[in-house]
């Protein structure tokens, strides 16, 4: 039997970060991964195709509604779509492999099989072919991650009732697609194949899209999604479906009214659930939650203390940096060193067109805590950069604690935001003023100077 400091099971973005990293520092360690590909939900079927295909198909829109404005003539701009799920995969071909060379350079075994947990300090390994291999690991890391919700009435069928997996690889454009659910997934996959020409509406039952997002932020995005073409039904809760030859029919109620929606396809994008099923998590004594997320206490210790969990399947927002930064604090608890996460500053982002990023607290949380504040807003319309750049949707709001100045929450719905808010995070993590971002000297002309006048607005008080 081989015998490891440390064996990892999963290598999402939580699981490949935690053995390399734990490779670096000298232990043995194997990585257990179920799929051929290393990487996880994140790099093969999330974050990375999702993003490819957010890029090619902002591309494609804007050559078709705004080269003519900017003096581009370029006549039968069309699709090729295998061509685009193509430069797709071979982006996540591409860092499949950079996974693998990391896992080289920092000497990490990589079984290829489902591991599950036999004793505190072993994980039985099965491959494809049916095959079992016991390792005994000193520390043992959980990083399986999550799988989409089903709801009960819309089961996934893989053809006309999908998940984002699904959603991530059509093979051609859908005339029409319903989406359940107005989160991350939703407007992000609703994005791609609205720019690419279906019809594409949104039921969400809560009373706005983005959930947990800034207010503000939440009603810009859907008006700006509205003017692009998708439609949106708020507090809308789908009952139940019926599948015909060419399409799906949808039952919804919305306020108190029935509604009866039809689409060629459904993407089912309500959520996603910690994925802990053949773990063995009870033969160990690991024990779940109500929620079903693996408990830990701060050390990310489960209740065995050399079993450890991160990532999805622990408690917090299913966010791969989230993952990632556990994945370096828990290595570095398991050497002996103090590795901890901020969760209070983890940056949130939807990759629509404009972007919506948060950091920290809300209008509302802020207020909620009882704590009195400033707000500070800018509009990229009033920016140089914003203008040259075709690019003027949307405004940056700095939250401040009135008294200290202290930032306390960043909002941002523009272009770009996803790269503009690392300023924000950065500034909190040093417990930053909105002063000290105000009298930061930004590049001009860039977008970037836009959170910095908002910071101006939120300490000055205009
Ligand atoms: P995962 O990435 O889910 O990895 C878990 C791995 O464990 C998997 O490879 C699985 O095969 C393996 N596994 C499970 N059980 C076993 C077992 N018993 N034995 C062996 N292997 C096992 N997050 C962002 O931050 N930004 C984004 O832009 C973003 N976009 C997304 C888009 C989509 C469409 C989806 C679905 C998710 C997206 N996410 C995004 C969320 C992100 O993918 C997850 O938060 C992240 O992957 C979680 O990392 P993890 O390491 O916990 O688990
Ligand atoms: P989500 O939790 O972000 O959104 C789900 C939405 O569905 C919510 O608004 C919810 O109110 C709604 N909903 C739930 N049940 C419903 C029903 N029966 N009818 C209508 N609406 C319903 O989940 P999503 O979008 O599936 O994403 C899953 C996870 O993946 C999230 O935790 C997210 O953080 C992560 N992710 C992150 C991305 C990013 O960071 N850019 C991109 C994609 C996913």
């Amino acid at each position: 039997m081989s015998s490891y400091d440390l064996i990892v099971i999963g290598s999402g973005p939580g699981g490949y970060v935690a053995a390399s990293t734990a490779g670096s520092f000298g232990l043995k360690v194997a990585c257990v991964e179920k799929s051929k590909p290393l990487g996880g939900t994140c790099l093969n079927i999330g974050c990375i195709p999702s993003k490819a295909l957010l890029v090619s198909s902002e591309h494609y829109h804007f050559a078709k509604e705004r080269f003519a404005a900017h003096g581009i003539v370029a006549k039968d701009i069309s699709l090729d779509l295998p061509a685009m799920m193509k430069r797709k995969s071979d982006v996540v071909t591409q860092l499949n492999k950079g996974v693998e060379f990391l896992f080289k350079k920092n000497k990490v075994d990589r079984y290829e099989g489902t591991g599950s947990l036999t004793s505190a300090n072993t994980v039985e390994v099965t491959d494809a072919n049916g095959k079992k291999t016991v390792l005994e690991g000193k520390n043992i890391l959980l990083a399986t991650g999550s799988v989409s919700v089903e709801l009960p009435f819309l089961k996934f069928d893989g053809d006309r009732i999908v998940s984002s997996t699904e959603a991530l690889s059509f093979d051609k454009v859908p005339k029409s697609l319903l989406v359940v659910g107005a989160g991350a997934i939703g407007l992000e996959l609703g994005s791609v194949w609205s720019r690419l020409g279906a019809e594409v509406t949104v039921v969400e039952f809560l009373p706005n899209i983005a959930t947990g997002f800034d207010q503000d932020v939440a009603s810009n995005l859907q008006r700006v999604l509205e003017r692009q073409g998708i439609k949106f039904y708020l507090n809308t809760k789908v009952t139940a479906a019926k599948t015909g030859k060419n399409s799906v029919t949808l039952t919804a109620t919305q306020d108190g009214k029935e509604l009866s929606l039809e689409a060629e396809k459904v993407l089912v994008a309500v959520g996603r659930k910690p994925y802990t099923e053949g773990l063995g998590l009870e033969k160990a004594g690991v024990k779940l939650s109500d929620k079903g997320r693996v408990v830990v206490n701060n050390t990310w210790q489960t209740s065995v203390p050399n079993i450890y969990a991160i990532g999805d399947i622990i408690d917090g927002p299913m966010l791969a940096h989230k993952a990632e930064a556990e994945a370096v604090a828990v290595v570095e608890r398991i050497v002996g060193k103090a590795g901890q996460v901020n969760y209070n500053v983890i940056p949130g982002v939807i990759y629509t067109s404009p972007e919506a990023a948060v950091v920290g607290l809300t209008e509302k949380q802020a207020k909620d805590q009882g704590i009195e504040i400033k707000v500070g807003k800018y509009n990229f319309m009033a920016n140089g950069r914003a203008l040259a750049n075709d690019a003027k949707d949307g405004f940056v709001k700095i939250i401040t604690n009135a008294k200290t100045d202290r930032v306390l929450g960043a909002h941002i719905l523009g272009h770009n935001a996803s790269e503009l808010i690392a300023e924000c995070a950065l500034l909190q993590e040093f417990s930053g003023s909105a002063e000290d971002l105000a009298r930061t000297i930004h590049a001009h002309p860039t977008l970037a100077e836009v959170t910095k006048e908002a910071a101006h607005a939120a300490s000055s008080g205009h």
